[in-house]
C-alpha cells in the first residue's frame, strides 16, 4: 500500500488531493489544526483517511507522524492569507517556514527517503515585478511576510534535495478555484466569493475596473498537476502550475455568469492597496515534464457552479 501524508489536508487544495489519493486507494495520513479547514470536506473519505487535529509546529507530534516513512510527503500547511502573515509575521512564520525545515531536517536525520516531499509556494513570490510571463527563474520579490516564507521554504526544500540527496519538490501556485474553497474572509478567492454573491443573490464588490488578468486554473488539475510531479522520478527544482493563460476578471466572471445561467449584481470600488495588475504563469517547465491539464477555465468554471448550486439546495 502506498502511504501518503497530507498536512492541510483539510483545507480547499488538500481536501480534494485527499479525496484523489484515497481514489487512488493510497493509504492517506492528514495532519490539519482546522484553523482554516474543516473536517467535513472530507466527510466522504473520513473512514479512508488517518485524521489528526494537530499543528504543525508541535514538533514532537509531527516526528511521530513522520515515524510512519511515507512514500509521498505533500507539504500544504500554511496560514494561506497573505493578509494575515503582514498582521502576524512571526506566528505565520512558525507555520509557513519553521515547521517546513523542521520536517526536512527530521527526514535528513532519521534516513528517510519519501520518493517525494512535495511543497506548495505561491505566485506571490514573484511580486510586482511587470515581466511577463512569470517563469520560475523570472526575478522574485517577496514583498509580504508570507511570500517571503515561501521563498525561503522552497528553497529549503530544494536545498536538501541537492544537499542531502532526499527527493523534494516545489510548486507555485497561481489563482486556484473549485469546489471546497472557504468564501468567508475578504481575502478568500475571488471566484469563491463571486459564486456565494451568486447562490445568495447579494451584491459582489469588484475592486478595479475588471481589467486587471490573473492565470485561474480549477483545482482538480491542480490536484493532478500535485500527483503526477510527485510521482515524476525526474521532477527536481520549482514549478509553475497554472494553464498559462491570462483572463481580464471580469471576462471571467462573465463566463461564470454563462455557466450560472445568472447575472451577478456588481458594485465597482477603488483597486485594492497593493493589487497585481497582470499576472500570468509560463508553464513550460510543467509541459516539458509531461503535464496536460484536463479541465481548463470552461469546464472547471461550469463544474464548480454545478456543484455549488447543487450543495446549496
Ligand atoms: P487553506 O487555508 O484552505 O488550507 C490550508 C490548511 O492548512 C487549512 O486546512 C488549515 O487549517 C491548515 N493549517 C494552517 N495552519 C496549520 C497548522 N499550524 N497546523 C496544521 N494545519 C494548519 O488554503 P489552500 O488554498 O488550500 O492552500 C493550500 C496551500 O497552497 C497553502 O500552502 C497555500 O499557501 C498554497 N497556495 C494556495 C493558493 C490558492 O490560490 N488557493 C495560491 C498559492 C499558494
Ligand atoms: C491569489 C492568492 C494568493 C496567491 C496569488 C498568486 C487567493 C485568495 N489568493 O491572490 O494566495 O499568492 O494569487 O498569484 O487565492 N477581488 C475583487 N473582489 C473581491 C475579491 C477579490 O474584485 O471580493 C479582486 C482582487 O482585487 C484581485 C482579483 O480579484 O484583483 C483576484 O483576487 P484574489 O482572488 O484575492 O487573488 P490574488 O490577489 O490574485
Amino acid at each position: 500500500m502506498v502511504k501518503a501524508l497530507v498536512t492541510g489536508g483539510a483545507g480547499f487544495i488538500g481536501s480534494n488531493l485527499v479525496i484523489s489519493l484515497v481514489e487512488k486507494e493510497y493509504q492517506v495520513t492528514v495532519v490539519d489544526d482546522l484553523s482554516m479547514g474543516v473536517k467535513a470536506k472530507l466527510a466522504t473519505v473520513a473512514d479512508q483517511v488517518e485524521f489528526h487535529e494537530h499543528d504543525v509546529c508541535d514538533h514532537e507530534f509531527m516526528h511521530s507522524i513522520l515515524d510512519e516513512d511515507f512514500d509521498y510527503i505533500y507539504y500544504l500547511a500554511a496560514i494561506a492569507s497573505v493578509a494575515d502573515s503582514v498582521e502576524r509575521p512571526y506566528e505565520t512564520h512558525q507555520v509557513n517556514q519553521e515547521s517546513v525545515v523542521d520536517t526536512l531536517e527530521y527526514l535528513r536525520v532519521k534516513g528517510y527517503q519519501p520518493k517525494k516531499f512535495l511543497f506548495t509556494s505561491s505566485a506571490a513570490v514573484y511580486g510586482n515585478y511587470p515581466e511577463l510571463p512569470k517563469r520560475e527563474d523570472s526575478r522574485v520579490q517577496p514583498l509580504t511576510p508570507y511570500a517571503v516564507d515561501k521563498y525561503a521554504s522552497e528553497r529549503f526544500t530544494i536545498d536538501y534535495g541537492d544537499l542531502y540527496g532526499l527527493s523534494t519538490v516545489a510548486v507555485r501556485f497561481f489563482n486556484v478555484f473549485g469546489p471546497r474553497q472557504n468564501p468567508n474572509s475578504p481575502y478568500s478567492g475571488v471566484l469563491s466569493i463571486v459564486t456565494n454573491c451568486l447562490l445568495k443573490d447579494q451584491q459582489f464588490t469588484l475592486y478595479g475596473d475588471g481589467s486587471q488578468t490573473r492565470d485561474f486554473i480549477y483545482v482538480k488539475d491542480i490536484v493532478n498537476a500535485l500527483i503526477f510531479i510527485s510521482e515524476a522520478t525526474n521532477s527536481y527544482g520549482v514549478y509553475n502550475i497554472g494553464y498559462g493563460k491570462k483572463h481580464a476578471l471580469l471576462d471571467v466572471i462573465r463566463m461564470f455568469e454563462e455557466a450560472a445561467g445568472k447575472k451577478l449584481k456588481i458594485q465597482f470600488a477603488e483597486a485594492r492597496n497593493g493589487d497585481i495588475q497582470e499576472s500570468l504563469a509560463d508553464i513550460t517547465r510543467l509541459k516539458e515534464l509531461g503535464f496536460k491539464a484536463n479541465w481548463g477555465l470552461e469546464n472547471g468554471l461550469r463544474e464548480y457552479w454545478e456543484y455549488a448550486d447543487g450543495k446549496s439546495k
